[in-house]
């Protein structure tokens, strides 16, 4: 479309749109949002099945290629992964110089690392940079990570093993997180994938292209309610604390955390998965009794004319919070599985040619005009 204008002193047609509530600056064929069916789908399978079946590599391998993988590609790309797991020692020397007591915000670091990532190693794996940065702002040293488990597997072992080399991670929650990571993997024009289409389209390299997304996916409206959840969970406490909290709510002064959504106005699937995840997680490691107050919560809101009319239910993060936290994996964590929706996006923007650099306009509110008159 180009600008539509009658005559001269027409400016162009322009739609003021904040929020880009109504507009739409790709074609993309990654994924699919129902959001009042509560519909989620990578590449045409169904979220679900892919939970239910798959492994969180060989759903990066179908977000960034196109298809699932044969069992060729898949023992390929699992191969490539595991030799390009470690991140090189320049870069750990970045993270080590970070303070310890820096906002434990594994997103954060990892876009500052991100950045660097690339004037270091072109392959690495971001798992091993984003556990390394929360080993840090933990006061724990580094870990390398292993060959011999699967990624998820591995990302467990950095984290728990504290360099243990006979450490074996607990199967069963290691396929939680690999779910978990399939769930996060990509989620269309979310706020931190429209950051990284926008800054492709300028022309920047994958990295710079990258931290940008990985900046604004650490934002509390979006990826941050991960963090957000937990906290407002444990600042209610008790059961008994949920209709004064739902009051407050009502008066808009915040927002209950992990409910609501721009595209879902019904359940996000995403949201059942890691319900039932949640009690999977809890009886191998203990119950959080937060999970009470959380159900309750929702279940308040579910039925508070509030919360109904404008159809606000809870979204992925609102019992994500509580699974990281019982699997001991820090909630910036998202940002690890979210990379292949990035660089699916990423080779999207670069194969169609509509790719245009991304410039909206604005609606100029300020001075019309005046002149310059020297300070007196
Ligand atoms: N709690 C209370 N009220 C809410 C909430 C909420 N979580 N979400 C929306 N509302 C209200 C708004 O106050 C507004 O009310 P109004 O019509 O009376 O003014 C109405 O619902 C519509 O809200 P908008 O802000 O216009 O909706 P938008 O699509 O811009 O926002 C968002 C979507 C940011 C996700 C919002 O629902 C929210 O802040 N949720 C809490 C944060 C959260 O969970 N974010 C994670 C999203 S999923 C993800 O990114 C991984």
């Amino acid at each position: 479309l180009k600008k539509i204008t009658t005559g001269k002193d027409d400016k162009g047609l322009k739609l003021y749109d904040p929020g880009y509530f109504n507009t739409a600056p790709v074609r993309s064929s990654i994924s699919y949002i129902d959001g009042d069916e509560g519909i989620l789908r990578y590449r045409g399978y169904p979220i679900e099945e892919l939970a239910e079946n798959c492994t969180f590599l060989e759903v990066a391998y179908l977000l960034i290629y196109g298809n699932l993988p044969s069992q060729r590609q898949l023992a390929d790309l699992e191969f490539e992964v595991s030799q390009h797991s470690a991140v090189p020692q320049g870069l750990l020397d970045i993270i080590q110089s970070m303070p310890q007591d820096a906002h434990p915000s594994g997103a954060f670091v990892s876009a500052a690392a991100m950045s660097a990532l690339s004037l270091f190693y072109p392959d690495a794996n971001p798992s091993h940079m984003a556990t390394n940065a929360f080993l840090r702002t933990s006061g724990k040293p580094p870990v390398l990570p292993s060959n011999n488990f699967s990624y998820a597997e591995n990302v467990r072992y950095m984290l728990d093993s504290m360099g243990n080399k006979s450490y074996k991670p607990n199967p069963r929650l290691a396929r939680v997180l690999d779910i978990i990571f399939i769930l996060h993997a990509e989620h269309e024009m979310n706020c931190s994938t429209a950051a990284a289409r926008h800054l492709a389209s300028s022309g920047v390299d994958v990295y710079a292209a990258i931290s940008g997304a990985v900046g604004a996916l650490y934002g509390p409206l979006h990826g941050g309610a991960t963090d957000a959840v937990s906290k407002m969970l444990s600042e209610i406490g008790t059961v008994e604390n949920i209709p004064d909290f739902i009051q407050s709510l009502k008066k808009k002064k915040r927002r209950l955390s992990g409910f609501g959504h721009r595209v879902y106005k019904n359940y996000d699937p995403r949201a059942k998965v890691v319900k039932k995840l949640a009690y999977e997680v809890f009886s191998i490691v203990g119950k959080d009794p937060l999970i009470e107050v959380a159900v309750a919560l929702e279940k308040a809101a579910l039925s508070d004319e509030y919360f109904v009319k404008r159809k606000l239910y809870p979204n992925v993060d609102f019992y994500s919070g509580l699974v990281y936290r019982a699997m001991g994996i820090p909630p910036q964590f998202i940002a690890v599985p979210r990379m292949a929706g990035y660089l699916a996006h990423w080779l999207e923007s670069l194969d169609d040619p509509d790719t245009k650099i991304m410039r909206p306009q604005q609606v100029y509110t300020g001075v019309w005009l005046r002149h310059y008159a020297p300070v007196k």
